[in-house]
């Protein structure tokens, strides 16, 4: 009998290791006892012969048994770590084996990476931070009690999620503590650790609105999402009764005025969560465009709208404004949506970009194109902003906005003009930036163009439900 020790119950790459060198040892599932830390496991007749097999021979599998078996070992079962390597034991003959559905070893593994999925979205979206103050100033720290292994698996998403903030994610197995460069892990902790009171405003609201569309959900399936577990933890738990009552208005046949309560809690929401995320990019640094800029100059409109326009990025007076196409291409723009039967102020308009990138000319700041890695750094706001809005129709004004929806360069001459499917699912327009009529030099291309342009704008707004 072989003793395999982990060092923690999420610990993918000794396992790895491990299965490796016993495999090519030979040695039988049915041989090892796989216990974590200092854990003793059930050593029922095991001769303790603590080994994990150096530098095993790879052998190799694929990347999908890969991907399951590093959500698997999160899973709160005994047994994940023997049934792995039964599965690994067993591709060795059976190549095709994670296909077989009817198998029962995978029908259990593939249940248990399920169970892990739906853990880390629990996590990922009921999770709330409480604000607190330490000697450095604020610190927000979550109580948060997960089901599966899976708090360490997430770390990166919370740090990408709340990089500027200094947080604490407080959890009964580990503790993860970010200083806004740093990621610690601490011990387990109780719920008596983590503060009481009113979850941070601005915190969850951009969070939860983003993730959280009663208007999209269905309400069965929405309240067995959200376990009574995590209501004590959530503000937006007021909601609940709203739903249910949702749900018994389907029962009665009110399900239409259900629907548009809830669409009308949702719009309160995307609101302030549209603020708080307004707020969160003032203070952007994901690229180096911040710097000689005035100011973010994020989007502009109300957040029901159902048409998004976005463009490529501020120009010199939206930098000094902050507000997007108030320049000359605003100008040009305002007057086609106009022309094309569409109220800009009902239209949310945004950029892709929301700095102004520029080349100093003595007193002049002359435009210059963001690149690649500028549009990527700020499709994460656009990706946000879309959630929030949720339009029905977004309309890409040039090269730079298409790239940033479609997250591929796009050949504006063969798109243009008709409806695409964006990487979301949304519906998108491509015409042509503002700007380019503006540069056109032949007045009489001017027209054309515009004209063209005028009917792209009536086209997308026709699409509109
Ligand atoms: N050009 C853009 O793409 N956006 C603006 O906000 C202004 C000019």
């Amino acid at each position: 009998m072989r003793i395999i020790t982990l060092s923690a119950p999420d610990d993918f790459d000794v396992w790895r290791e491990a299965a490796r060198g016993l495999i090519a040892d030979s040695v039988p599932p049915d041989q090892v006892v796989w216990q974590v830390g200092d854990q003793p496991a059930d050593l029922f007749g095991a001769v303790a012969d603590e080994a994990i097999p150096g530098n095993a021979p790879r052998f190799t599998v694929s990347r999908n048994f890969l991907d399951l078996a590093r959500s698997v070992v999160l899973a709160n079962d005994p047994e994940r770590f023997a049934l792995l390597h039964t599965a690994l034991d067993r591709l060795r003959r059976q190549p095709r084996l994670i296909e077989d559905q009817a198998d029962p070893l995978v029908r259990r593994l593939d249940r248990l990476a399920k169970a892990v999925r739906r853990d880390t979205h629990k996590m990922r979206a009921f999770l709330r931070f409480r604000e607190t103050e330490d000697a450095d100033g604020p610190r927000y720290v979550a109580w948060f009690e997960p089901e599966h292994h899976i708090v360490r698996a997430n770390a990166a998403f919370f740090v990408n999620r709340f990089t500027t903030m200094r947080w604490s994610i407080l959890t009964p197995e580990v503790s993860l503590h970010w200083d806004g460069q740093t990621l610690n892990e601490g011990p387990g902790a109780t719920k008596a650790d983590a503060p009481e009171g009113d979850p941070t405003e601005a915190v969850w609201k951009t969070y939860y609105a983003s993730i959280f569309n009663p208007a999209r959900m269905k309400i069965g399936a929405m309240l067995k999402e959200m376990p009574r577990k995590y209501w004590k933890n959530m503000p937006e738990t007021a909601l609940v009764p709203q739903l249910i009552a949702g749900a018994q208005a389907r029962e009665t046949g009110m399900i239409d005025t259900a629907r548009a309560d809830m669409r009308a809690g949702r719009g309160r929401n995307a609101q302030a969560a549209w603020a708080a995320l307004r707020d969160e990019a003032m203070g952007c640094t994901r690229c180096p465009l911040y710097a000689p800029a005035t100011q973010t100059v994020f989007g502009k409109g109300p957040v029901d709208a159902a048409l998004m326009f976005v463009g490529e990025q501020p120009g010199d007076q939206e930098d000094l404004a902050g507000h997007p196409f108030v320049g000359p291409a605003g100008q040009v723009f305002d007057r086609a949506v106009a022309e094309a039967g569409i109220d800009r102020a009902r239209t949310y308009v945004t950029n892709a970009v929301k700095h102004f990138k520029f080349e100093p000319r003595g007193k002049r700041r002359i435009h210059s194109s963001p690149n690649a890695g500028e549009i990527q750094a700020c499709r994460w706001w656009v990706a946000q902003e879309r959630l929030l809005i949720q339009p029905q129709v977004t309309i890409a004004l040039g090269a730079t906005a298409a790239r940033s929806l479609f997250g591929k360069v796009m050949a504006i001459g063969r798109e243009r003009g008709k409806a695409l499917t964006l990487p979301d699912g949304g519906t998108a327009f491509i015409t042509v930036h503002p700007s380019y009529l503006l540069r056109l030099p032949d007045p009489e291309a001017k027209k054309v163009e515009y004209a063209r342009f005028v009917e792209e704008l009536k086209l997308a707004g026709q699409a509109l439900r």
